[in-house]
């Protein structure tokens, strides 16, 4: 048989994708004011639907899940129409794309949140390492450590997943063609699930596995009602210590079962951070040599879980080809690499130079500079 390349076909769900390319989520803080998406946002997008998937960037399930400004919501009816000119955009370019839904739990700070509340945590443990961006109290704006939480109630987690339906609901409305759901990097279905954080006494928490997977697997279940299970895809980083996440003794055991609970369910992917990181602001410290996630690790998540897997962290054209060739993953996710290469597929499958964006435009408010100026490669 021959080897599988990034440029053949995918199934995903009952859908077909025209590639293994797919295009990362990745915060842009281009959204129009009240957290509406808009036409340049939708001109962004379109330019990159050669992506076999586009993964959008993570979008607030409500005004209490914001841990960064001008990261996109979608709970209002402004909102749901700035979306459909996002999906009309891409699906008009022959591109798929799925809703990154989250809410950022603890990672949040009261400058952002509605009437200067205290951000939503699974216990009031605050992230002590780490940062959001916000005002400080000067009102600059600025990386500033994350508030100090509350436990929410047994009542609001409840109430929550009614609010994750609303966003499924309003997903399908704004023609995605499905969600992610953000499960990783410390957000708040990760703060759940880590066994040293998640200290409650309710039903959602304590050692039990099916306690701290509860709430997750509530919303999962919810979203396949709203969109059917193959439209329906996690992000999840085990061994990840980002945003002050503690190390969990438990974290291989709970990413298994959830792998095993998904597979139950026919969910359509997972989607891995497959490179740890070392140090900085992402504080992953890992205690493997190497920086990825082990082999036997991913061999297991392969036998365990049925649907696709997607894998993301820094991979070239060449990482990510072997990769595909262990067998172990479906899809590789690029982030950086779409930020300057719109047409990021054609110019990997022509061996064509990558542009390198500058990383100070990333997270501007200027615009359509370093945004949706990059022009495809042209052939001289
Ligand atoms: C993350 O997934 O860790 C993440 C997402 C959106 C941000 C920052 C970090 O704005």
């Amino acid at each position: 048989m021959e080897n599988i390349t990034l440029f053949d076909p995918c199934e995903l769900g009952s859908k077909q994708l025209n590639n293994r390319v797919v295009m990362a989520p990745m915060t842009r803080t281009r959204t129009s004011p009240g957290d509406v998406p808009n036409a340049m946002m939708a001109q962004y997008y379109g330019q990159r639907a050669s992506a076999g998937l586009i993964i959008t960037e993570a979008i607030d399930v409500a005004p209490h899940s914001k841990g960064y400004l001008w990261t996109p919501g979608i709970y209002n009816s402004e909102q749901v129409s700035g979306w459909q000119l996002v999906t009309e955009e891409i699906h008009r370019h022959g591109g798929k794309v799925f809703a990154q839904i989250w809410h950022v739990g603890r990672m949040a700070h009261t400058s952002l949140m509605p009437d200067g509340e205290v951000p939503w945590g699974v216990t009031d443990e605050q992230a002590v390492g780490s940062d959001v961006f916000a005002h400080n109290s000067e009102g600059k704006l600025t990386f500033v450590r994350a508030s100090k939480p509350r436990q929410i109630s047994t009542e609001e987690i409840s109430d929550l997943v009614n609010v994750f339906r609303t966003a499924f609901k309003n997903a399908r409305k704004a023609g995605f063609d499905g969600v992610e759901l953000h499960a990783a990097n410390g957000y708040l279905f990760e703060q759940f699930m880590n066994t040293v954080l998640n200290t409650r006494d309710d039903q959602y928490g304590g050692q039990s596995l099916e306690n701290r997977t509860r709430f997750l697997l509530e919303v999962v279940d919810v979203a396949i009602e709203e969109l059917g299970a193959g439209s329906i895809g996690l992000r999840l980083s085990p061994f990840g210590h980002y945003n002050s996440m503690p190390d969990d003794p438990h974290g291989e055991e709970t990413f298994f079962y959830l792998c095993h609970e998904l597979q139950k369910r026919g969910v359509g992917y997972i989607h891995l951070l497959y490179e740890l990181l070392p140090s900085g602001n992402m504080e992953q410290v890992t205690e493997f040599k190497e920086l990825h996630l082990p082999d036997d690790f991913v061999k297991k998540s392969r036998e365990v879980f049925k649907g696709a897997i997607i894998w993301c962290g820094s991979f070239t054209k060449e990482k990510a080809q072997a990769a595909l060739e262990t067998g172990w993953v479906d899809m590789i996710a690029f982030g950086r690499p779409f930020v300057g290469n719109p047409d990021l597929v054609a110019r990997m499958k022509n061996n064509w130079p990558l542009t390198v964006a500058d990383r100070s435009t990333y997270y501007t408010r200027n615009g359509e500079i370093g945004y949706i100026d990059f022009p495809n490669y042209q052939i001289s």
